[in-house]
């Protein structure tokens, strides 16, 4: 298995009104910042072109687009995606045929396929509205499972879910991890929330971190603490 950094293991998510204020961020995160997240709000402002700029500054990046259509659509999209080069693009992992057909559309490109299991932002109450009985945990291993099967190469799942998805898939099936914050910090929009060092020692291999880095006022101080956290929470594992 090939050695990732603390370093390599944040992503930072740059949900940004503008393609100025994200350019802005990544200059003033400069090398503390090796992989960024383009998702949706980027998108409308020119979120693709940037991420070719990403990857000139040799910069790893996640395509957040979270696609969910009919196969023939799906294994088209992603098969456009994987000529743009880039390293992470998800898949809503709702259903087989969907992610049947990202696989088929990735074919031997080296673009890694990550299932969205449930939004971090959803708990059992929301779960239900939705016609599902089962809480975030049941869905979301589910869900995870089902990626495994089909040939995707991780999730994307709350840091409260880590440890059921190891057991349940393989060592180096990834588990990329948003709604992290520091002890005492705010939750924002989200509601299953981890500390980093906790969602690292349940077994995520990639932290997406936004807000508590986009607005901070010192975003290259943050950025560098959490990485602190990540790697310490690494040396414990290993101890
Ligand atoms: O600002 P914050 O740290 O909460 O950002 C989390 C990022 O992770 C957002 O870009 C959001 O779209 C993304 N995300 C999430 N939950 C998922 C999948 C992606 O919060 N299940």
């Amino acid at each position: 298995m090939t050695y990732t950094s603390a370093r390599d293991r944040l992503i930072v998510a740059l949900d940004m009104p503008t393609l100025e204020a994200a350019r802005s961020l990544v200059h003033s995160l400069d090398d503390t910042v090796s992989f960024y997240k383009v998702g949706l709000e980027l998108l409308f402002v020119g979120g693709l072109q940037f991420a070719q700029e990403l990857r000139h500054m040799r910069k790893r990046v996640f395509l957040d687009m979270k696609l969910l259509d009919i196969g023939n659509t799906v294994e088209r999209a992603v098969s456009n995606a994987a000529d743009l080069g880039v390293n992470f693009l998800t898949v809503h992992g709702t259903d087989v045929k969907t992610m049947h057909a990202a696989v088929t559309g990735r074919g031997d490109r080296p673009m890694k396929l990550l299932a969205v299991t449930v939004l971090t932002n959803l708990t059992t109450e929301d779960l239900k509205q939705q016609g599902s009985a089962m809480t975030p945990a049941q869905l979301v291993l589910h869900r995870a499972k089902l990626a495994y099967e089909t040939g995707f190469d991780g999730v994307i799942a709350s840091g409260q879910e880590a440890e059921a998805i190891r057991a349940a898939t393989a060592p180096d099936f990834l588990i990329v991890t948003p709604g992290i914050r520091l002890a005492g910090g705010g939750a924002d929009d989200q509601a299953r929330i981890m500390t980093p060092d906790r969602a690292i020692s349940a077994g995520a291999d990639y932290l997406v971190i936004g807000r508590p880095i986009t607005e901070a006022s010192e975003p290259k101080m943050m950025a560098d603490t959490f990485i602190r956290h990540i790697k310490e929470a690494r040396h414990g594992m290993v101890k």
